[in-house]
């Protein structure tokens, strides 16, 4: 089996290793949705830092969709030229550079009314969104589809769609929060309809420059949600409708925090791996470069997404490969910190 530091694929993208910056919100866009300095200098230092590919935090499609009024857009021509800067510096570092393409649905926290599924809140310290109608849903997919041209035309590498953590592809996909009657709800085949339609319109605008790929929550850890079982066949679904990398995270759909240790999603990230041919990617607490190491060598996922500990070490990567004693190729003006 493979290493951490073994190349590897997304569909036509080549991966110099298998470390991959996981996307974080940094709440730190301007209300427009324009990424700042902050971005650049967060970003760039990152993109020095050893990983093969960044993405980009939870990015809006639609300004209805941002979590904040400070997060990151892609919702208007104008949001391109900031984000071309972040992937331009990336790329000539040697880094790969997605975007993760986002709807907040529900857990939209900004000014205005909110839309989901149902009329259903995430708790009572959100709004209770309303139910979107054919026309709303239409507005949506189209957004993602404009979204991701944009993304390409901005020269990412990479797109991920964002349906985990209890945002609006998420809220679609579970009994919890769709509980629609007509053909976007019911069964799961209703239920993964939108997600489907979704994938199907971007991968038909955009999957012949740029592969996409999905983020799911394996398990929404309650008794009437979806499982991991469940999940794993959903994955299959998406992987028939074009998605060519799955990146498998837990939870986000109900005001509940699961146990959480070292490598405690990677159970789902194997169990779908196991199933499916596409590559998969490990999330959650692998920060420990040899257990990063152990999950890819056993073979339980391709690669792992690492998250907190990018923020801790900007340089996460090199710091790893150096002490799993790999040869560490670092940018030049760095080489004398690693002799
Ligand atoms: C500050 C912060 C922001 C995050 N924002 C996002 C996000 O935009 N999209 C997403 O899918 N996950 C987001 N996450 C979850 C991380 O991508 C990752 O899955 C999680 O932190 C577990 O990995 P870790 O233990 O390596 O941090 C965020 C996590 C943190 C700490």
């Amino acid at each position: 089996m493979p290493g951490l530091f073994d190349p590897w694929s997304i569909g036509s993208l080549s991966l110099k290793n298998r470390v991959v910056v996981s996307p974080m919100c940094q709440y730190q866009a301007q209300e427009t949705g324009n990424v700042t300095d902050w971005h650049l200098v967060h970003y760039g230092s990152m993109a020095l830092g050893g990983a093969a590919l960044m993405i980009i935090e939870a990015t809006a499609v639609l300004a209805q969709g941002r979590i904040s009024v400070h997060d990151v857009g892609l919702y208007a021509p104008e949001h391109e030229s900031g984000l071309r800067k972040i992937v331009d510096f990336a790329h000539l570092q040697g880094t790969k550079i997605g975007v993760q393409l986002a709807h907040a649905g529900r857990k939209a926290d900004i000014p205005g009314p909110i839309v989901a599924p149902s009329e259903i809140a995430f708790s009572n310290r959100y709004a209770v969104p309303q139910a979107l109608d054919r026309e709303g849903l239409k507005a949506i997919r189209e957004a993602f589809v404009k979204a991701a041209q944009r993304a390409v035309d901005a020269g990412f590498d990479f797109i991920e769609l964002h349906a985990a953590h209890g945002y609006l592809l998420h809220e679609f996909i579970s009994p919890l929060s769709n509980q629609r009657t007509d053909e976007y709800g019911g069964n799961e085949q209703g239920r993964l309809r939108f997600v489907l339609e979704v994938i199907d319109a971007m991968v038909e605008a955009v999957a012949h420059k740029i592969p996409v790929g999905i983020r799911v929550s394996a398990t929404e850890y309650h008794p009437q949600g979806y499982n991991e079982r469940q999940m794993t066949d959903y994955c299959k679904e998406f992987i028939r409708h074009g998605i060519t990398v799955l990146d498998v995270s837990s939870g986000g759909n109900v005001p509940l925090v699961p146990e959480v240790y070292p490598g405690y999603q990677v159970g789902f990230a194997n169990m779908i791996k196991q199933a499916v041919s596409v590559p998969v990617i490990a999330v959650g607490m692998l920060d420990d470069p040899k257990l990063a190491e152990y999950v890819v060598r056993s073979g339980q996922a391709d690669a792992v997404a690492i998250g907190r500990g990018f923020l801790r070490d900007k340089h996460f990567a090199h710091t790893a490969a150096k002490s799993l004693g790999y040869e560490v190729e670092v940018p030049k003006s760095y080489e004398r910190a690693y002799r």
